[in-house]
Formats: C-alpha cells, structure tokens, sequence
C-alpha cells in the first residue's frame, strides 16, 4: 500500500499538532503519522501527576489558537492536554494513530521522501511518498539513563521520571533521586511531601529561580539585552534563595536566560523543593560512583540504602533511528545541526519542529516557518 501526499510529518505531539495547523490554513495537504495510539502522548501518559506548565500561558501558545481568557497563568497539565484536544478539533487534525515510522529515505530521482511505517494495529506495513518531510518527534522520544556500574544489579525499584505519577506509593521508603532539572527537583518535592525519606544527586551548577522571576525576565528580554536581564534574575534570585552552595547548589557562571539560549539547559523553577532541602527534609548528594545491591557508594566514599532511584536523567532525540538521508539537518544526537534561528531546515524538502530546546514558544515558531517556507517552494515551482 502506498500513499501519496505534500507533507508526510512524523509525530502528533505539540510540534506535529501545530505544523499541521499552520499547513491547514494554507490549505497544504500533509499527512500526520503517530505511534501511539493518541497525540501527545508526552503529557498523557508520561508526565507525573501534579506537573503544570512551567512558563507562563502568554509563552506557551501553539499557532492560530489562544487560551480561553479565564485560563490560569500557569496551566495544569490535564487543561493543556484539553487545549490540544480542541486545537486537534478546530484544525480538524486527523493522526494516523499507531503508526511508527520505521524509515524515510529521500529517492533522488522521483524527487520524494519515501516513508515506510508500520501500522501496530494490523501488523501490515505503510508507504507514503510525499514531497516534504517534517521531523516532529521530538526532543523526548526516548529515556536517557547513565551508565553507572552496578545499576543493573540494583535490588531496589529503578524508574525513569517518564513514568513516575506521584510520591503516594514511596511513603517510609529511602528514594534517590538523580538529576537536577526541573523534573529532579520537583519530584523530589513530591516524595518528600508523601512521606518518603528523599535524598537528590546534584552533579552540576544549576540555576534556581521562581516563576514569576522567569516570567518577568522573559518579558524583559524582548526589549532588553540579554545580559542585563540575567544580572537581575540572578540578583532577585538570589534575594529570594540566599546562597544555596552549604547544600550543594552553585549557579553556572552563565545567566539563565543565556544558557537556555545557547545550550537549551532551562533554569530551575523552585516548586519549594529549595525550602526543603534547607530544612534538611530532603537531602543533597554528589556524584554516584558505583551501586552494589540495595547500596549506592557516592564520589566522596559515603554509602546509602535506598529501596528506589528515580532518574530524572533527561531524553534523547530517536529520529536518526529511522530517518536516512538527515544529514542536512541532524547531528549525530538527532538534534539540528545549525544553529537557532535557522535550525528548522535541511536540504530537499526536509524539516524539523520542536528540536531547538525552545519549548512551546520554540514550537510555535518551528510550525509557522516551516509552512511558510513549503508554501513558497510551491509557490516557485509553479512559477518555472
Ligand atoms: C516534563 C516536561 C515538562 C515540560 N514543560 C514545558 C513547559 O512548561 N513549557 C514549554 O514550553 N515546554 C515544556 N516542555 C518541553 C516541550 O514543550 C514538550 O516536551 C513538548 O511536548 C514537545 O513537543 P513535541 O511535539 O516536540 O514532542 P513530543 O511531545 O515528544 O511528541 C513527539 C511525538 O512523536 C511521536 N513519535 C516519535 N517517534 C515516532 C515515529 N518513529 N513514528 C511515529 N511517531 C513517532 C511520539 O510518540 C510523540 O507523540 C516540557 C517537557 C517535559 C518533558
Ligand atoms: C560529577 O561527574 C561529572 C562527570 O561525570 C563531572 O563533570 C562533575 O564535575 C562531577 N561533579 C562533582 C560534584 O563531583
Ligand atoms: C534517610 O536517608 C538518608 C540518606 O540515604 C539516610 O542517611 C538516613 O538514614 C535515612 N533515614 C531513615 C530514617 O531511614
């Protein structure tokens, strides 16, 4: 079975919902393929329960739909999953769910990207043949745990933060965490406030802040230099937070705002976590250096028990799994190549959303130039 259409764009996350709309209002067919069996399945089934947007509503729009004007600042996540659902209904997006692309080759003589996915349902394979090709399958597409020897001989329960819901079921249970992002800290905040006895490895400089700090510097930095805003958010969070280095939280020596432009690290948005720790309720580790049963030895030869690790050690990009042909546009991590702003174009017809770090602002943009850029190489080749 071979389909043909304009567009083939692979994933129905926030990335893919918001290319397909921007293609629907240029009226640009496209197909939209997804493995699971429903969009987003980033914010349905692997998010922990109490998770609400980190950045303010005005930063996280996807094109052409704004939030209803009584929406909180700072969304939950089951009203961004309800935001989707109408974005998905307003734009009439229909994903083929259950369907995982398995590769996509560019054929040089029929000018075309050639897709092959399979379809879970009925174990038959499908082949689309489309002139353009976005890569919408984001930045989360996978767990990244670390290597650290002894791990897989760890007695107690390991979980990645992907599948982590709620605190409910650790209470009394000694729980490590590992990674300090915004993940890490706020679902060791949620163990502690369950009961359990919640221990966190901090292994680099973070940046600590609150949202209305982030808020008010993103505002800023529309009008402002970047390094004149990072001077303040630094100073007011420093004001809120004191120095936090007794326990084990140095700031990088970049501002936040620069260093999530240059290397997309985010800064950390305290939930109370940081209140926490000062008390001591929840305890601040280095670097594990090697796990023998239930005991986790650490860099500065201390030992714990611990009955669960959960590692909020990240994602990594999977589409150098199945697309050929990238080298235009990805690196060897499946991440752009080129720098942000021109990182959202390869060769032949070839294009990736969400994959800057830029979250859902980043998105937004993504989707609109990407339409626009199709709809004007369609524009010049009628012109020939
Ligand atoms: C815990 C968490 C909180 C976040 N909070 C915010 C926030 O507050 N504000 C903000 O702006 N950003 C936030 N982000 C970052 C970002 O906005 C989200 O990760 C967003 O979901 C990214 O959208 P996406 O469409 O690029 O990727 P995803 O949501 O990961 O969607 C990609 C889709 O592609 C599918 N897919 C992958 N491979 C294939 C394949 N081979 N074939 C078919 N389908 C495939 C996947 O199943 C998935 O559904 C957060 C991220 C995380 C992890
Ligand atoms: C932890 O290890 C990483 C590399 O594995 C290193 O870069 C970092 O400096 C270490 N941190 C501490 C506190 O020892
Ligand atoms: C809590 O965890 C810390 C760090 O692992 C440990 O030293 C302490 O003994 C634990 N407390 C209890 C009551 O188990």
């Amino acid at each position: 079975m071979e389909e043909q259409t304009m567009v083939l764009i692979v994933g129905a996350g926030p990335a893919g919902l918001a290319t397909a709309a921007c293609l629907t209002q240029l009226s640009i067919p496209y197909v939209i393929v997804e493995r699971e069996y429903c969009s987003a399945s980033l914010w349905r089934n692997r998010a922990y329960d109490r998770l609400k947007l980190h950045l303010a509503k005005e930063f996280c729009e996807l094109p052409h739909m704004s939030y209803p004007a009584d929406a909180p600042t700072y969304i939950p996540k089951d009203q961004f999953v309800k935001y989707l659902d109408s974005y998905i209904e307003c734009f009439n997006i229909r994903p083929k769910y259950h369907t995982a692309i398995e590769s996509c080759t560019y054929d040089e003589a029929r000018r075309c990207w050639l897709g092959v996915a399979h379809d879970m349902k009925t174990s038959v394979s499908v082949r689309y043949m489309a002139r353009f090709l976005v890569v919408a399958s984001g930045e989360n597409s996978a767990e990244n745990i670390p290597v650290i020897p002894g791990l897989h001989c760890f007695t107690g329960e390991t979980i990645h933060s992907s599948r982590y819901k709620s605190g409910a079921t650790y209470s009394g249970k000694n729980v490590l965490v590992v990674g300090c992002g915004n993940s890490g800290m706020e679902i060791a905040y949620d163990l502690a406030s369950h009961g359990a006895n919640t221990s966190i490895v901090i292994r680099s400089p973070v940046h600590v802040t609150t949202k209305e700090i982030i808020r008010l510097g993103m505002t800023l930095v529309q009008h402002t230099p970047v390094n004149v805003v990072d001077d303040l958010l630094v100073r007011l969070s420093n004001y809120v937070f004191g120095d936090l280095s007794r326990h084990g939280i140095v700031r990088p020596k970049m501002g936040p705002l620069l260093l999530k432009e240059k290397i997309g690290r985010s800064a950390v948005i305290d939930v109370g976590t940081v209140g926490l720790i000062k008390k001591g309720t929840i305890k601040v580790l280095g670097n594990i250096s090697k796990i023998k049963g239930k005991i986790v030895e650490f860099e500065d030869r201390n030992e714990d028990t611990f009955d669960a690790i959960v590692f909020a050690t990240g994602y990594k990009s999977t589409a150098n799994t199945w697309l050929k042909n990238g080298e235009s546009m990805l690196n060897n991590d499946g991440l752009p190549k080129k720098e942000f702003p021109n990182h959202w174009k390869g060769e032949n017809g070839l294009y990736c959303a969400g994959l800057a770090k830029r979250g859902l602002a980043g998105i937004a943009m993504d989707a609109k130039n990407i339409a626009n850029d199709i709809l004007s190489c369609l524009a010049s080749m009628h012109d020939i």
